[in-house]
């Protein structure tokens, strides 16, 4: 993997955050894979930060770049992928760390559960050596203390017949189970941060929400700081405090989850909410929005221009994520966050929508 980043920083904290404590945060990071007429630009220079206790939320259509973020963090990106920016992990850059060095970081600090339960656990060890294996290559002590630090992590994972799921294989498990035992290994290697990817996806609507749940109370309880990526706006709304909404590789609106959810300041923002289903059940799912892969594109400007509904002469340069009000922490990457904004608080109809993808014009 080649990276550029700055290098050191200081010495990590041995104390557990604190409520609030930024622990992670990710400046200008860019991603690129593949060379020549192949690249891929799927990040272009993203801004996120992680507070213990806290859960951020990141949104957007598929391939806008929602795993390679956690990836990059995790320094899980396949060779060849080019990274640039600055990751830091409470004060220390993480970014160009070495793998030996940077695999200390992983699983004892830095943790990431996906959609797929089945692939994350080895089909041919029991739950219980998969978790003492964990437990105990991440954190120093004897055989009983990781023993310990992994019963009580499965009675927090709300797993209640520990023997039975520790003398387990992964195919004698359902998928909510494997999902806790997985977030359980976390807990036990004591990781702060937790990268939550489509992590109840794949999972019955009543089991989605228990796992949900189940991760909003271990945020309070160990000040876990979560990012938690999802296509569903209805899913993050349960459990984030912020949200960060992603287009092609860029973050175009962010803020606290109620005043982004409730009163979108971009037009993307808002074309998503309005996909999702209503009580009156118009819709039943969600219907997906075309794919957009994240490549150049041909058209100058606002890289959403051609999908929306709002676009004037000013989108074709390209807009800055910048504050939406003056001293409110919500971010908008459109020359016309205010009328958007301003919009929906007028209206209660629908604001214009998403054009299907057909209608771009030139994408690239
Ligand atoms: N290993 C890879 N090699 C080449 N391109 C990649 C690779 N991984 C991701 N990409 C590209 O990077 C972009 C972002 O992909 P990413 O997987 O981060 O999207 P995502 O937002 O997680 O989508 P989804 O909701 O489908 O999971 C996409 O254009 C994707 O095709
Ligand atoms: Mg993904």
């Amino acid at each position: 993997m080649i990276m550029s980043g700055r290098r050191g920083g200081a010495p990590l904290p041995q104390s557990a955050p604190r409520p609030g404590d930024e622990v992670l945060r990710i400046d200008g990071l860019e991603v690129e894979f593949g060379s020549g007429p192949a690249r891929t630009t799927a990040l272009r220079g993203i801004d996120l930060t992680l507070h213990a206790g806290r859960v951020l939320g990141v949104a957007g259509e598929s391939g806008c770049g929602k795993t390679t973020s956690a990836l990059a963090v995790m320094g899980l990106l396949p060779r060849g992928a080019a990274v640039r920016g600055s990751i830091r992990y409470r004060g220390t850059e993480l970014l160009g760390l070495p793998e030996k060095e940077l695999r200390r970081y992983r699983g004892r600090h830095l943790a990431m559960i996906f959609q797929e339960t089945t692939t994350a656990l080895n089909p041919v060890i029991r739950a219980g050596d998969q978790l003492m294996m964990a437990a105990r290559a991440h954190v120093r002590g004897s055989r009983a203390d990781a023993r310990e630090r992994v019963r009580a992590a499965l009675t927090d994972v709300r797993l209640a017949d520990a023997d039975r799921v520790m003398a387990s294989y992964p195919h004698e498990l359902s998928g909510g189970m494997c999902q806790r035992v997985i977030i359980a290994m976390a807990l036990s290697c004591g990781s702060a941060v937790l990268f939550a990817d489509e992590p109840t996806t794949a999972l019955d609507v009543s089991v989605q929400e228990e796992i949900l749940g189940l991760i909003r109370g271990l945020v309070t309880r160990r000040r876990l700081a979560v990012m938690m990526i999802s296509h569903d706006l209805a899913v993050l709304a349960d459990v984030c405090d912020d949200i960060a909404v992603m287009y092609r590789g860029e973050i175009v609106e962010s803020g606290p989850a109620p005043a982004v959810l409730g009163s979108p300041a971009h037009p993307y923002t808002r074309g998503l909410l309005d996909c999702l289903p209503t009580l009156q059940g118009r819709r039943d799912t969600l219907p997906e929005l075309p794919s957009d892969p994240a490549g150049t594109p041909t058209v100058p400007g606002c890289r959403f221009r051609p999908r929306c509904g709002w676009a004037v002469d000013a989108c074709r340069e390209p807009p800055d994520l910048v504050p939406v009000l003056a001293g409110q922490p919500r971010t908008s990457r459109c020359w016309r966050s205010t009328a958007v904004l301003g919009h929906g608080a007028r209206e209660a109809g629908r604001a214009p929508g998403i054009p299907a993808a057909a209608d771009h014009e030139g994408r690239g």
